[in-house]
């Protein structure tokens, strides 16, 4: 099919290329001509795995600064421009509107307008009405609403192998467009190709697929979104009863995530959950309830322990160390999670900070995410190392702030000889207390009693636990 798709962030460009690697013919519109130029010449414009991949191997994909001329050859057009938060909390649509009104002169035979980003209920009707008012014919056009439910890091895999697709369409005729859209995954034909990107294990192949009414569809998004978040303060609430009663929280969450009617995924304790997602989601939803009337007060206590997480864990750092004043401080990982250099709404950065405000003697260290956070700290004294062991030289204490892989695989003896003094704060749960403790280090964490030394560590001594200090990966957030 001949699919046009407007945006070429995170969302716009993993569906550009994912619909073009399944077989479509896809025009991606920028009105970034930059971003379209380093495009054109192959250069992903965010880390995203098998990006690169895609982006070499299409034949069937091209990008333009020209919306007219993408909408033109179009039958199927994605709108995945983003939807910021206003400052009421309220998604600012009017780059959207904008889009529309740019699409409704250019529409003459018929066409699907498929909105691909995250919307309040009630937009694809506005989209319609916008849309005949800039020129489009009654009749020549339906719109449809396709949330998508990428993870960044994941996103390419999440697009070609999705727990589920939703639609919400006005008429079959619609539907059935959109059906067609998605048929070498729900087939599985995708899945069985020879150059297929490998499926992840558990994978639903083929792909369900949910027709549903497009309000419904907006909605599904939302609260998919907030049911997450809510799953991620509820277990950071409980991490801190069990600080406080003498509890391990990782014990806890095998426990209830054991009953499938909860599920282990994402009942990591931590800092909190951050992203360009998330935040941003359940302000808009609980900003779209009170509009229609519905005070939705457990969106409220969602955020407010989300964002208390980062002083607690602040307070952590302070208990570890008695006063926080000119302390040389490592911090390991910059971004939201494990797996991205996105750092928008990072936990990361927003604990850099308040140690800053304390006048900590910041040294950060990001395996991707240096470069996009370095703005975040204009005039800031804080620097940036190339590695851990660079990050952890002469400090007083190391934090581990997000879910990188790699800092599980660190080589502690070699951290512990940089070190001033051997005393970490992981904001993520990433190690054993057992290993810590044994490792000679002070160790403090989410959820979890605090440990000391067991033994002292002669330099020579060789440490074959090297490889296992990384808790088990049981679920998303170690997997990332
Ligand atoms: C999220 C949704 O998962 C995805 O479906 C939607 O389309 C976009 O928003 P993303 O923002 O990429 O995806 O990240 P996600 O993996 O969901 O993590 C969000 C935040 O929650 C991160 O800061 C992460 O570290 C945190 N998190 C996640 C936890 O603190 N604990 C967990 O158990 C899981």
């Amino acid at each position: 099919m001949r699919i046009a798709v407007v945006g070429s962030g995170y969302v716009g460009l993993v569906a550009a290329a994912c619909l073009a690697e399944i077989g479509h013919d896809v025009i991606c519109v920028d009105s970034d001509e930059k971003k379209v130029a380093a495009l054109k010449a192959g250069e992903p414009t965010m880390h995203e795995e098998f990006l690169p991949e895609l982006l070499a191997r299409s034949q069937r994909l091209s990008f333009t600064s020209s919306l007219k001329d993408a909408v033109d050859a179009s039958a199927i057009v994605f709108i995945a421009v983003g939807t910021p938060s206003c400052e009421t909390g309220e998604a600012d649509v009017s780059g959207l509107e904008m889009v529309c009104r740019e699409i409704g002169p250019q529409i003459n035979d018929y066409k699907v307008i498929v909105t691909k980003s995250t919307v309040p209920v009630g937009t694809n009707g506005w989209i319609r009405r916008v849309l005949v008012r800039y020129g489009a014919p009654q009749g020549s056009f339906d719109v449809a609403s396709n949330p998508e439910f990428l993870r960044e890091g994941t996103s390419v895999t999440d697009f070609l192998f999705p727990d589920l697709i939703v639609i919400g369409a006005e008429n079959e005729k619609c539907a059935k467009a959109m059906r067609r859209v998605y048929g070498p995954l729900t087939s599985g034909s995708y899945a069985r190709s020879r150059q297929a990107i490998p499926a992840p294990d558990g994978a639903r192949i083929p792909a369900p697929l949910l027709v549903t009414s497009p309000r419904s569809a907006e909605i599904i998004k939302h609260a998919s979104n907030t049911f997450l978040a809510m799953k991620i303060s509820f277990v950071n609430a409980v991490a801190n009863v069990c600080e406080l009663a003498g509890a391990d929280i990782q014990e806890v969450v095998q426990g209830i995530g054991s009953d499938q009617r909860i599920g282990s995924r994402f009942l990591n304790p931590g800092i909190g959950y951050g992203g360009s997602c998330f935040p941003k989601d359940l302000s808009a939803f609980n900003w779209v309830a009170r509009d229609l009337g519905y005070d939705f007060q457990l969106l409220d206590e969602i955020t407010r322990i989300n964002e208390e997480q980062r002083y607690l864990f602040v307070r952590k750092v302070r208990n570890a160390l008695w006063t926080l004043k000119n302390k040389r401080i490592a911090v390991l990982g910059l971004a939201f999670k494990g797996g991205t250099d996105d750092t928008r709404e990072s936990p990361a950065i927003a604990i850099i900070h308040m140690l800053l405000k304390e006048k900590c003697q910041i040294i950060a260290y990001d395996p991707a995410a240096m470069e996009r956070a370095k703005p975040e700290f204009q005039n800031e004294p804080i620097e940036f190392a190339e590695d851990s062991y660079a990050a952890a030289q002469d400090v007083d204490a190391l934090l581990v702030l997000t879910d990188w892989e790699e800092f599980g695989a660190l080589d502690f003896k070699r951290l512990k000889k940089a070190m001033k003094h051997p005393i970490i704060v992981d904001g993520r749960n990433l190690f054993s207390r057992e290993t810590m403790a044994n490792l000679g280090f002070s160790y403090f964490s989410v959820g979890r009693q605090e440990t000391t030394p067991t033994r002292t560590i002669a330099p020579t001594e060789e440490h074959e636990e090297q490889e296992s200090n990384f808790d088990e990966p049981d679920s998303d957030i170690r997997a990332a």
